[in-house]
């Protein structure tokens, strides 16, 4: 799918060239609300983009300022599991990276694989486990790592100046759209995951392999499957995310100031 109708279609409707954009995860979404000066393009009508089908996953491309800078952020990402092959499901990216964004800040809600990790956990991807063994067409080899070193230590700097506490982990993709079952939460965590979720990686792959640095943000929002009390449910997942968006906007802010 050609990006150039996309692109002409956002250049025709926005001034700003950000270097920057956020992808926000489920949940996640209100971090838009901390930027000013906002114009906002539902997907729906951009030329070429891919349509999303997720409850809670209103897809939209917010251009503004946040932190003294110009970003763009996408609202409801697109996922594997909708049904799109990986090529529609990075059309956002691909779309950024051609529109001059240079940093991605990648956020997602994630299950707590690592049982200290609870709910509400804040985690920066230091690696991952593709466990869908799906590769996006890569223009490039990938180079790794994909998770940007230098970027992931300044953030880490910048959330201890905050006095938010964040962890590092390992993010394990899994196609979804069913959540876990419990033995593969052991098998997971077996082979080292610590968090546990349904996107991040193919844009992570696909960004850094069009040369942009990418930096990865999970949120625990429940513990995956088999390790809590409950049931899993979607539900629970939007209230953490609810929960934890006020730690989550500012550590976001002083990571982009
Ligand atoms: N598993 C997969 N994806 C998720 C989860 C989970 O437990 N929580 C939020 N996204």
């Amino acid at each position: 799918m050609s990006l150039e109708p996309a692109l002409e279609y956002v250049r025709d409707r926005i001034q700003t060239r950000p270097t920057l954009a956020l992808v926000l995860g489920s949940g996640l979404g209100s971090l838009v609300e901390a930027a000013s000066g906002t114009t906002v393009l539902p997907t729906t009508d951009i030329p070429g983009y891919p349509t999303s089908t997720v409850v809670g996953h209103a897809g939209k491309l917010v251009f503004g300022r946040l932190s003294g800078r110009d970003v763009v952020f996408l609202q409801g990402r697109l996922h594997r599991y909708e049904g799109h092959d990986l090529e529609k499901t990075t059309f956002p990216i691909r779309l950024m990276a051609a529109m001059g964004v240079r940093r991605l800040l990648l956020t997602n809600a994630a299950g707590g694989v690592n049982p200290g990790f609870p709910p509400g956990t804040l985690m920066w991807i230091t690696s991952h486990i593709n466990w869908s063994f799906e590769t996006p067409t890569l223009p490039e080899t990938a180079r790794t790592p994909v998770y940007d070193r230098a970027w992931t230590r300044e953030a880490i700097g910048v959330a201890e100046h905050l006095g938010i506490q964040t962890r590092q982990g390992t993010y394990a993709w899994t196609r979804g759209p069913q959540y876990e079952t419990p033995a593969e939460v052991r098998a997971l965590a077996a082979l080292g995951a610590d968090a546990v979720g349904m996107s991040t990686v193919p844009e992570a792959l696909v960004a850094n392999s069009l040369g942009m640095r990418v930096l990865g943000l999970s949120t625990i929002t429940n513990a995956a499957a088999g390790l809590g009390e409950e049931p899993l449910n979607h539900e629970e997942v939007l209230e953490t995310g609810q929960r934890v968006q006020q730690e989550l906007q500012r550590l976001v802010m002083g990571v982009v100031a």
